[in-house]
Parts: C-alpha cells; structure tokens; sequence
C-alpha cells in the first residue's frame, strides 16, 4: 500500500479526507497526520486532527503539531466557514491519543530522508507552509518525495476567499510558490475539481444511513459546513474539498487533467495567492505539475460512502 503523510488543518472537510485515507488500510498506509495553522489557529486544528485519528479507531497512527503561522504573512483563518474550533457541528470527544513531541516539520525531514526515496507521497489539504519549510530547511527531500498531491488553487472557477485566490494558497502564497518550484511530482486538485464534488442532501443521507459514528459525525460536519457555501454559491450542495486527494489516490480514474506548468502570485497587492495555470501551454515554462480540472462525482461519493462504511 503507498505510504502518506497527511499535512492538514482540520477542518471539516480535512477531517472527511483523514476518515477516507484511514477507512483505506488496502491501499493507503498513513504514516502521520501534521497539523499546520490555516482555517484555524495551530492548537486547534491539532487537537482536530487528534480527535477525527481518535474518531476512526486508528489510535496508532501519530499526530504532529507544524508551523503555526505563515512563513511571511500574518495568518488568515477562516471561522466563518469552519466555526470558532475549525470542526464545528459533530461532537467528538476530547482525544485520549497524544501530540508528539517533536515539530511537524521536522518530523517530516527526517522521515524522508531515512525513508527509502520515492516512496512516501504528502498530501497537503492545508497552507503549504510545513511542506514548504520542511524544503527550506533540507532541500534534499524534494528528490526523495515520491508525490505531492494537494488541494489548492483555481483556474477556472478562480478564486474563494479573495476573487483572484483560493484559501490555502492564499494564506501562504510563499510557501506554494516554494512548493511549485521544487522539482518533486506534483498532483493539484483546485476548486476546478472541487466544485464538481458537491454534498448534496440525498448525498449527505446516504452517508448518515450507513448508521454508524463515523457516518454521522460526517453528516454534522458537512451539513455545519455547507450552511456557508449553500448561501454562499447558491446551489444545491456544498463544494467538498480535500477528500479528493484522497480519493485521487484510489481511483485517479476518477479525475482528469493534463500535466502543465503552475505559477504563484506572490507580489500583486490585487492578485496575490493566485494559481497561474499554463493549461494551454502557451508558455515555455517547465511543466511542475498535473492540474486536474474534472471529477466524476457519482463515482466519488460512492467511494467516500462505501470507504466509511468500513469505520467505527
Ligand atoms: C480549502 O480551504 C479550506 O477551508 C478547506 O479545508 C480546503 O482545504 C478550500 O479552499
Ligand atoms: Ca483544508
């Protein structure tokens, strides 16, 4: 099974993404989860982590605390979308699983560099800034990474929390250019995929009907989440994002896109935390990255149904 480390900021739809991954032992081998500051502050998205591990009776799979704010930036947070804990809407209790003692990123350094190179993938569904740090600070990890499959980003449906950008990209714009340039695989799943993947009502029925903990814990987390973005987009469902890197790892056939060249914004005052996507090449630029841009969203709510099904 291919190995991972989650990077995340829990988030409720960060949390769905833990839930799959770790619903998935045949195929995906967790190997951490690395909390990092983004929809909410540090300490919260790590006990968020801690709590889902908890949640999915995974208790062995450890959770590590990242950088807590933006490598340059001040951190912007997002308790509108999320509520005042980042998971608002189920009620979990307070995790008996520790934090690990040593710092995400270094933990993320010295896990890739005495793991054989090319096999342990990140997924990043938060700021990059913990990717990007770990970079900075042991630039030989970029050839030893096998992949690197993140949400971030727009192309075609632009931006959600400036009009030019998308939240996780925004919050850290330098640390995703960092990323972008680093020379390991890159797999994006930006809002292109994400707002094709919408948890509509008889969606969000079927995964309460599974009857157990998991599946109703899911259901206070996306029906707390999509309040905001019903009102927000005006359709009938709420955008899920993170679960489709995960979901990606299982059934890429899923997804579709081409393999193009991604550039940060990091300058404009208007623009900044913009995904530049080459995706009709009409520049020379190397091609660092496969942008999906579609999803087959049958096909993954039946996978993310049937997936957690299988937890607690
Ligand atoms: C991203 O921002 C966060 O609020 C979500 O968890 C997701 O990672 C979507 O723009
Ligand atoms: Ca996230």
């Amino acid at each position: 099974s291919r190995k991972i480390i989650i990077d995340t900021d829990p988030g409720q739809d960060d949390a769905v993404a833990i839930l799959l991954a770790l619903a998935s032992p045949a195929e995906i081998d967790v190997l951490a989860v690395v909390a990092v500051a983004g929809n909410v502050g540090l300490h919260h998205n790590a006990n968020n982590a801690r709590k889902v591990v908890e949640l999915s009776g995974r208790r062995e799979v450890p959770v590590y605390a990242g950088c807590s704010r933006p490598m340059r930036r001040t951190l912007v947070t997002a308790e509108h979308v999320h509520g005042d804990t980042g998971l608002n809407g189920p009620v979990l209790p307070d995790p008996i699983i520790p934090l690990q003692a040593q710092h995400g990123v270094d933990y993320l350094i010295e896990t890739l560099m005495s793991a054989e190179p090319k096999t342990i993938t990140i997924c990043a569904l938060g700021p990059l800034t913990n990717v990007a740090m770990a970079l900075v600070k042991e630039p030989r990890i970029a050839e030893r990474i096998q992949e690197i499959v993140l949400m971030g980003g727009a192309y075609f449906e632009v931006g959600n929390i400036t009009p030019a950008a998308e939240f996780n990209i925004y919050v850290d714009p330098e640390a995703a250019d960092i990323v972008m340039r680093c020379g390991a695989p890159i797999t994006i799943l930006p809002l292109d995929v994400t707002h094709m993947v919408q948890s509509t009502k008889p969606r969000l029925d079927a995964i309460k009907g599974l009857g157990n903990k998991s599946g109703q814990a899911v259901y206070d987390m996306l029906t707390f989440s999509e309040g905001f973005d019903l009102k927000k987009y005006g359709w009938d469902g709420a955008p899920l994002h993170d679960p489709t890197v995960i979901a990606y790892l299982l059934k890429p056939e899923l997804f579709a896109g081409r393999v193009c060249n991604v550039a940060i914004e990091t300058a404009s005052e208007l623009t900044v935390g913009m995904t530049v996507v080459d995706y009709w090449h009409v520049t020379d630029r190397p091609r660092n990255a496969n942008y999906l841009r579609s999803a087959d969203a049958e096909g993954f709510f039946a996978l993310l149904t049937e997936r957690l099904a299988r937890l607690p």
